[in-house]
């Protein structure tokens, strides 16, 4: 008998600008301290893109990397997935972009937008693509560049964000490795607690509307703290037991980079040492849907994710949304 055909990650990348935006620049822009953001937050410096660099160029940089990573051509890529929530423009797709940049002449193209869950989400839905047979190479990429959204007078959210990419490739891999299951949900009734309110159709830019700094990520930060410490515990519990595998058994858990009072409530929930858990948001703050990859791609390029490992990847955000996959590591 033929074992099962899953989807398995065989190449990773990134595009992390090079500008670096420490606690000390911001001290000199506005009223706050390395200490308190330290201390609440565990982020000492973020990337931030050049004016001239948009989420295409880190996503394309990202794909580029991982397609080599994987020892694929663009040519073979049948299928690109962007989750941002920071496109280049309203339209067309961020991914026709990275299709037209990377030279990936075969593949469909579309953005999906679950902001800071959106590269679960992404790899999620790639993954039953790719176990149907309907699609063997899948870039899924999570970029964003929300310091071009940050009020940057504000200093309860622009402190929290950074820019930069990161990409998977997806292919078909025989059991037992791959993505072993997922779990996504969302409540939009918490969509007031964390948003950008204009620039879209309910609001259109206007001057009225710039001078407002409607524009800009507007946060119940307190309120976005308790969904997330509680969420990104039970929504791994929930993965795990979907893919019966016991939280004791995880070798590495990647969760998304917000802050890492969060971080350790979740692993808190998992029983999980932090050993075993991946950190960087010391060194990018929250990257929105880049944050995942790019920890992936760190913990990969560290050594810390060896063929048969298994590995929980955990995201909340805007939406509200959140989501977690199993994955047995696959290279
Ligand atoms: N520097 C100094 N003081 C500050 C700063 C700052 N940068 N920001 C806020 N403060 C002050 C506040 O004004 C407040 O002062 P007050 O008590 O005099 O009013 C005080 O610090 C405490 O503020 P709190 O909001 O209670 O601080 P808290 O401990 O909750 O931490 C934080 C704030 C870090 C924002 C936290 O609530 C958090 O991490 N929330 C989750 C945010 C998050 O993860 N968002 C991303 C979601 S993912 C997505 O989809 C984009």
């Amino acid at each position: 008998m033929r074992s099962k055909v899953r989807a398995g990650i065989v190449g990773v990348g990134v595009g992390i600008p090079e500008p670096v935006l420490t606690n000390h620049d911001l001290e000199q822009r506005i009223d706050t301290s390395d200490e308190w953001i330290v201390t609440r937050t565990g982020i000492r410096e973020r990337r931030v893109a050049p004016p001239d660099v948009a989420t295409s160029d880190l996503a394309a940089q990202a794909a580029h990397q991982a397609l080599q990573n994987a020892g694929r051509g663009a040519e073979e890529v049948d299928l690109i997935v962007v989750a941002t929530a920071t496109p280049d423009m309203p339209w067309p797709s961020t991914a026709c972009l990275v299709q037209a940049k990377i030279g990936a002449v075969r593949a469909a193209a579309f953005d999906l937008n679950a902001v800071c869950s959106g590269f679960v989400y992404a790899l999620w839905m790639a993954a039953q693509a790719v176990e149907t047979g309907a699609y063997r190479c899948v870039l899924v990429i999570g970029a964003d560049i929300l310091s071009r959204q940050v009020n940057w007078e504000d200093r309860s959210t622009c402190v929290l964000f950074g820019d930069g990419a990161g990409a998977v490739v997806l292919a078909p891999v025989e059991e037992p490795y791959g993505v072993l299951s997922g779990v996504l949900g969302a409540d939009g009734t918490g969509a007031p607690l964390l948003n950008v309110p204009a620039g879209g159709t309910r609001e259109p830019l206007s001057p009225e509307v710039i001078a407002c700094k409607r524009h800009t990520i507007h946060m119940r930060g307190r309120e976005v703290f308790k969904f997330a410490v509680t969420i990104m515990g039970e929504v791994s519990v929930q993965a795990l037991e979907k893919a019966g595998i016991a939280p004791e058994e995880v070798n590495l858990f990647i969760p998304h980079q917000a802050n890492i009072r969060i971080i350790q409530a979740a692993a808190e929930r998992l029983n999980l040492p932090m050993e075993r858990v991946f950190v960087n948001v010391d060194r990018y703050g929250n990257t929105s849907a880049a944050s995942i990859p790019i920890a992936v791609y760190e913990a990969w390029e560290q050594g810390r994710l060896k063929k048969g490992d298994l590995v929980v990847v955990v995201g909340f955000g805007a939406g509200l949304t959140w989501g977690a996959c199993v994955i047995r590591w696959a290279y």
